[in-house]
């Protein structure tokens, strides 16, 4: 983490909750003890689609935003069972996921798929947070740094700047089993990506955009994971199904950036 870059903690809910999960877990925010340091965290929680337009009405009232977990690249059409960007903008969300590895194997989607998603996003005025990750055999073989570097650069479009674009790390090997890489390897691989960002968009971006790690965090790794200085945030799937966890995860990381921006 980095005191220039807001935090991020996005939570991935995936094909889980229900209105009465979405009460719930705003109630959880109004009754927690507020924590000042968390309104410099952005916190996007990122809920099955039809829930969405539930949660932009009790983020109203709470400090996080609403995300789409995916979004068509087209406007509009003969898409049945997509939603497009523009249609998660009008019900009040800022950002949606694109690339996400589960989409990625289950729908086949590769690199251009992806890119022609988050173009989608940009013109609808969201910011795409666009997941890359190498599988176990490819971090076997020593393949995770070109992989992902090549997924970053194939992935965002050529206009992406750090105001509509975030970049999501996820080994897959590392989404929901528990194992996450050693700290030096997540510092390697969020190095690289900021690298092929400066080569792609010039260092000005490359310096500002956010790079978000994903596989396995928890409240009590979040802060290890999030001291490595080139990652600005998590992504979060398990754990931002419970609201204890989620706000504590949030909590921690708000905690280590008011700590970080102190201290220069
Ligand atoms: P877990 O946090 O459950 O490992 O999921 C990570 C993820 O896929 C978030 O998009």
């Amino acid at each position: 983490m980095n005191h220039k870059r807001p935090p991020v903690i996005a939570g991935n809910w995936k094909m889980n909750g229900t209105s009465e999960m979405v009460r719930q877990f705003s109630e959880s925010i109004l009754n927690n003890v507020w924590d000042e340091n968390l309104k410099q965290c952005e916190i996007i929680v990122c809920p099955p689609a039809p829930l969405i337009p539930l949660f932009c009405e009790n983020a109203s009232q709470a400090a996080f935003v609403v995300g789409g977990q995916d979004c068509h690249s087209s406007e509009s059409g003969a898409y049945t069972g997509d939603v497009s960007a523009l249609m998660l903008k009008d019900v009040g969300c800022n950002s949606v996921i694109v690339g996400h590895s589960e989409r990625r194997i289950s729908y086949n989607e590769i690199n251009s798929t992806v890119k022609l998603k988050a173009s989608a996003a940009k013109k609808a005025g969201l910011t795409a947070i666009v997941c890359v990750g190498e599988t176990q055999d490819q971090k076997n073989d020593g393949e995770t740094v070109e992989i992902v570097t090549t997924q970053v650069l194939e992935s965002i479009p050529e206009s992406a700047s750090d105001i509509d674009t975030m970049i999501a790390y996820e080994p897959i090997w590392a989404i929901g089993t528990g194992k996450i890489p050693k700290i030096n390897e997540i510092a390697n691989v969020h190095n690289a990506i900021r690298g092929a960002v400066a080569k792609s968009k010039g260092a000005e971006v490359a310096e500002r955009i956010r790079i978000l790690y994903g596989g396995s965090v928890k409240p009590d790794n979040v802060a290890e994971i999030l001291s490595i200085d080139d990652v600005d945030g998590a992504l979060v799937g398990g754990a931002s199904l419970s609201s204890n966890d989620f706000w504590s995860l949030c909590t921690n990381a708000a905690k280590l950036f008011a700590m970080l921006s102190r201290k220069v």
